[in-house]
């Protein structure tokens, strides 16, 4: 595993960007993994900085809500849409995020994860860590070798993401997520942490035992995991 610590969230999103630029100028039709949430937007910004043509890359979103009206601007869709597939300039035909307006979301999601196998897997995976543990939206709980499926938020999950709706009662209380077997399976994982916050979390996940209670502990039986931090979040490591 390789770790790199960089002083602020804005220093280490550029770093990932840096590992992120590397395999697209090697594979330009590479498939990415994307993440949402707010860590890793500075390695989107950052990344658009590169200014390289990005019309060939594929992108699977890791996870997305269950249940938001279409267009919601707060489902994962939108959020690709703005802050990934639009600004670095990808071509939104090669962009999938799960489909949570499904009439069968079970079935969307098994679709999801053959639709993976079938893009020839992800060469690198973007991830975040949530308060709980959480990589994607596998709360604490999720088995190791999960695959792609529905899943309930856990309370703290709903309350972390309370900020971006205008009422805590507005989150909703699905998802589909990518499984951690899932994820697993991508041939570079890239972790990007930031925030004092995430300190406890981060140590537990990269030193602590490998145990579905905390579900990005599974991270340390992958081959190629690299670690993005800033200070603040590595500060315990
Ligand atoms: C969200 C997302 C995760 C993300 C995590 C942390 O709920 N589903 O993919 O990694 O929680 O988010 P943030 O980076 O905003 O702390």
């Amino acid at each position: 595993m390789e770790i790199f610590v960089s002083p602020d969230a804005a220093a280490a999103g550029a770093v990932a960007a840096g590992i992120l630029a590397a395999v697209i100028r090697r594979k330009p039709d590479a498939v990415l993994g994307v993440a949402t949430g707010g860590s890793p937007l500075p390695v989107y910004r950052a990344l658009a900085g590169h200014e390289m043509d990005m019309s060939g890359v594929r992108a699977f979103a890791l996870d997305e809500y269950v249940g938001l009206p279409a267009g919601h601007p707060q489902s994962y869709a939108a959020v690709v849409a703005h802050e990934i597939t639009e600004r670095l300039g990808l071509d939104p035909a090669k962009v999938a995020v799960p489909d949570g307006a499904a009439a069968d979301p079970e079935q969307a999601a098994r679709e999801y994860d053959a639709a993976i196998g079938a893009a020839g897997g992800i060469d690198v995976q973007i991830l975040g860590i949530g308060h709980n543990g959480h990589l994607a939206f596998n709360e604490p709980g999720s088995d190791l070798d999960s695959r792609t499926r529905v899943e309930v938020l856990a309370a703290r999950t709903r309350q972390a993401n309370a900020r971006y709706f205008s009422s805590p009662d507005d989150v909703p209380e699905r998802c589909i997520t990518q499984g951690l077997g899932t994820i697993m399976e991508a041939r570079q994982l890239l972790l990007v942490v930031a925030g004092a916050d995430k300190a406890a979390v981060l140590h537990e996940a990269l030193n602590g035992p490998v145990t579905s209670q905390c579900p990005a502990s599974v991270l340390q039986l992958h081959p190629h995991v690299t670690v993005v931090a800033d200070a603040a979040a590595a500060s315990l490591l």
